[in-house]
Parts: C-alpha cells; sequence; structure tokens
C-alpha cells in the first residue's frame, strides 16, 4: 500500500495495515505520529529524541523493527560494590530512583563489612527440541549413541567455534514424555556457551538436529522417518544449572549501625521473619523477589543482556519446590548474620547487544571487562543488596518515607518549578506528607506570595 494510503486510511483506526514494515523510518514515524491527538506536536517529540549521531541511530535503530525514535532511560551508576574483594562501580539502567539509591547504599553499607562473597556455577544452559515419534520405542532408545554422534556430526560447522572456545554441546538425552502426550519426546540438550548467552546458537543447533534426526532416520535401516514428527526447537530459560549465590556476613553486632530507627536485636528479629515470611507466603514472596529483580534487571539491562530471560528462570526457580518463595534466605549462627541469594542468571558478556550498543559496551567497561561469570555475579550482588536495602526500610521507617523523597523531585519536574522554588518545596515537604496535589498548593501559594 502506497505511504499516501497509509495516510488517507488513518481516521478509521480499525483499518489493517498492510505491509507497514516495508515504509521507511521516516514514514513510520508519520503514520504513528498519526494516531497523536496533535500529530504535529508527536512528530516533532518523536523527532527530537532521534540520536544526533547518524551511525549511533543506525545501530540503535537495526537492534530492533518498526524504530520509528528512541526510549530514552536513565543511566546509573551505584559505586562500592565490594565483590570477592574486588571493587565495583556498577551500571544501571532503571527508571525507580530508590533502586539505585538502596543499592548504592547497601554497597557501601556492606563494603564496609567485606563485601558480597559470590559463586557462579557452571555455564551450561538448556534446549529441547519437542518431538513425536511413533516408531519402535526401544530401538530409539538403544539407537541414542550413534544418533548423538551423528547430530553432533552433522552440526560441527554451528559448533566448532564455541569447541574453539572450549564450549560445545554438554550432553545429548532422550526424554520419553509419553506420559504427559502420546508419541511425544523430547531430545534434552545441555550447552556450554562459554560467554555468550548463547541463544541463537543453541536454537540453530536444536533445528539442525531436527533435520538431521530426520535423516538420520530416513538413511538407517530398521527406521522410518515418517514416524518422526519435530514439534518445536528452543532454548529453555529454566537453566538450573548456571546459578549464582551471593552472601553478605556479619557480626549480629555489626549491624547496629544498619539503622538509626531501631535497636540492633530488634532490626536483626523483624529482618529474618520478614524473609522467612517470603519463604511462605506467595503475596509477600513475589514482591519481596521484585525488589530483588529491581537490582538484577538494572545491571541486565545496562549491559545488553535479556532481562525477560532472566526473570522468567528467576520465578520459575522460586517456585521448584512447588510453591513460590523467596530468592534470598536470612539466618542467624549465634551471633553470626548471614544473607544470601541464590538463583539462574544465564548472562553473556559477548555476542548480542553486549558490544553492538554503544553503553552496553560502556557498561562492560566500566566493569572491567567481566566474564560471563563474573558479570552473573555483580548482577546478583545488585539484587541482593536492593533486597537487603528494601527489608531494612520496610521493618523499620516504611519505605514510604524514601520513596516520596524521590518522589517530591519528580512532582517538581512534573510542575516545572524553578531552582529556587524547588529548594524551598524540599524544605517545606523535609517532614510533611507528600501527595502531588500538596505540593501544587504550596507552590501556587509561593507564588502568590512572590507577586
Ligand atoms: C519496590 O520497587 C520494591 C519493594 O516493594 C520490594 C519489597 O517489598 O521487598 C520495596
Amino acid at each position: 500500500m502506497p505511504f499516501c494510503e497509509y495516510v488517507s486510511k488513518m481516521p478509521e483506526k480499525t483499518t489493517i495495515l498492510k505491509g507497514f514494515s516495508k515504509l521507511s523510518s521516516e514514514e513510520k514515524l508519520l503514520v504513528a505520529a498519526g494516531h497523536c491527538t496533535d500529530p504535529a506536536a508527536a512528530e516533532s517529540d518523536l523527532r527530537s529524541f532521534h540520536h544526533q549521531d547518524h551511525d549511533i541511530q543506525k545501530i540503535l535503530s537495526g537492534i530492533s523493527e518498526n524504530t520509528i525514535t528512541n526510549y530514552p532511560l536513565p543511566y546509573n551508576v551505584a559505586p562500592n560494590f565490594l565483590i570477592n574483594g574486588q571493587m565495583y562501580m556498577v551500571p544501571m539502567v532503571i527508571e525507580e530512583s530508590s533502586v539505585v539509591a538502596a543499592a548504592s547504599s547497601a554497597a557501601r553499607f556492606w563494603a564496609e563489612r567485606g563485601g558480597f562473597q559470590a559463586k557462579a556455577g557452571k555455564l551450561i544452559k538448556k534446549g529441547q527440541l519437542h518431538f513425536l515419534y511413533a516408531g519402535d520405542v526401544e530401538k530409539l532408545k538403544g539407537a541414542m549413541p550413534v544418533i548423538v554422534k551423528h547430530l553432533k556430526e552433522s552440526t560441527r560447522t554451528l559448533t566448532r567455534n564455541m569447541e574453539n572456545r572450549g564450549g560445545g554441546i554438554a550432553s545429548i538425552e532422550l526424554k520419553d514424555q509419553q506420559s504427559i502426550i502420546d508419541n511425544y519426546f523430547q531430545l534434552d540438550v545441555r550447552f556450554d556457551t562459554r560467554d555468550a548467552m548463547g541463544a541463537n546458537f543453541i536454537n540453530s543447533v536444536l533445528e539442525e538436529y531436527a533435520a538431521a534426526l530426520n535423516a538420520f532416520l530416513y538413511k538407517t535401516k530398521g527406521f522410518d522417518e515418517r514416524d518422526f514428527e519435530p514439534l518445536m526447537a528452543i532454548l529453555s530459560n529454566y537453566n538450573d544449572e548456571c546459578l549464582i549465590e551471593v552472601s553478605v556476613s556479619c557480626k549480629v553486632d555489626a549491624l547496629e549501625v544498619a539503622t538509626a530507627a531501631m535497636p540492633a536485636g530488634d532490626f536483626l528479629r523483624r529482618f529474618v521473619m520478614a524473609v522467612n515470611i517470603a519463604e511462605s507466603d506467595v503475596y509477600r514472596a513475589t514482591t519481596h523477589n521484585k525488589g530483588i529483580m529491581n537490582g538484577v534487571d538494572a545491571v541486565i539491562l545496562a549491559t545488553g543482556n535479556d532481562f525477560r530471560a532472566i526473570e522468567a528462570g528467576a520465578h520459575a526457580w522460586a517456585a521448584r519446590s512447588g510453591q513460590y518463595r523467596s530468592l534470598s534466605k536470612a539466618r542467624v549462627d549465634g551471633k553470626q548474620f548471614t544473607f544470601s541469594l541464590e538463583m539462574p542468571m544465564a548472562l553473556g558478556t559477548t555476542g548480542g547487544l553486549t558490544h553492538l550498543h554503544p553503553l552496553a559496551a560502556r557498561s562492560l567497561e566500566m566493569l572491567g571487562k567481566p566474564d560471563a561469570r563474573k558479570l552473573m555475579m555483580i548482577a546478583g550482588a545488585a539484587g541482593l543488596a536492593n533486597n537487603f536495602a528494601a527489608l531494612r526500610s520496610l521493618v523499620t521507617t516504611g519505605i514510604q518515607t524514601g520513596h516520596m523523597r524521590m518522589h517530591l523531585s519528580n512532582i517538581i519536574l512534573k510542575i516545572k518549578a524553578s531552582s529556587e522554588e524547588a529548594k524551598r518545596i524540599k524544605k517545606h515537604f523535609a517532614n510533611k506528607k507528600v501527595s502531588y496535589q500538596a505540593v501544587v498548593s504550596y507552590l501556587e501559594k509561593l507564588r502568590k506570595h512572590a507577586t
């Protein structure tokens, strides 16, 4: 459909736009702006977020599809993350200001108490070829050693580079899933993707396995490829071998200054109780884990990784016992307090966006060019830091005191107060409840008195 036809059809919001993806990005911008109440203002707004450097805009537009502009989020840093004895300045991309403030404050608190101890597990990611097989099952099972050899040989061109980097196919197993669906089987494949998250690599190999298995059944006596129906080939985001464990620990007495709001003993009792509640109450566990993901996702976004993949895996891991539980644990052994986090964290420091997005590359540089294991531990430490800070507030002052301070700054921005007015508003609301209306009324009063 020519561009002018798109535009002429625009008032009818029910029109199906065919071939939209073939329009130029300029045309797409105009069509999209036409869906706003003031298309000219929208067009100008959307354009104003184009990157001034044409080469960078080309990269950003190339990353995704139907891109018409950029959507900037704040790029923040949280200093003082001491992890396994090394200090990091941690980049965090997130719009929730209290998250960065909380991460920074908790990082500093724990840096003064030995920092985070962290471990990362194997770099093993999972993938599955789901298929139906209507032939002789015992025969298929018996042929697996030959099939595995054949699959590996058939995909050597895809796996060679990964093998040269020390990774590759860790195992291929046939899983009989006929108890779920008649004739249903899986090839359950474990991939060692080294420092890459490896999604494309895994999916390409799995798709090739479907073709290779078909070819094997076709050419091998006693098998019939017509018994085989590949259903889907895809990685799993449940990477239960690619785990991180991060913990902080200190003498109970060293918590004395954790909060001015109450004595250390009370704080500790209430903190441990809060974690235990998240162990058994799903409503609380979900929010508790959201607080962890605040820190984790912000690091993942800043380093060009896929936060949806980590989210999905984290929540599946949290529910592995059959009940959704807290990802973190708190305990007191005698006089020692320990707070820890264990979760899957399949991140990469090579491939994908990690070096393509200029700011992801900068983030990795800021972190000292970590390998995948280090990045996994850093993201985990950010998660535990945020969890600690959230619980510290919740069981003492409540989170609204801190949140409202941040919220006040957003309101000041929104109502376009001058810097002098902002100062007076902050002073006025230092010990008062903040609400949008209250701030607007106070500003009106200020302005009235000024005239
Ligand atoms: C807000 O983004 C996160 C918290 O709700 C987490 C929690 O409740 O533990 C404060």
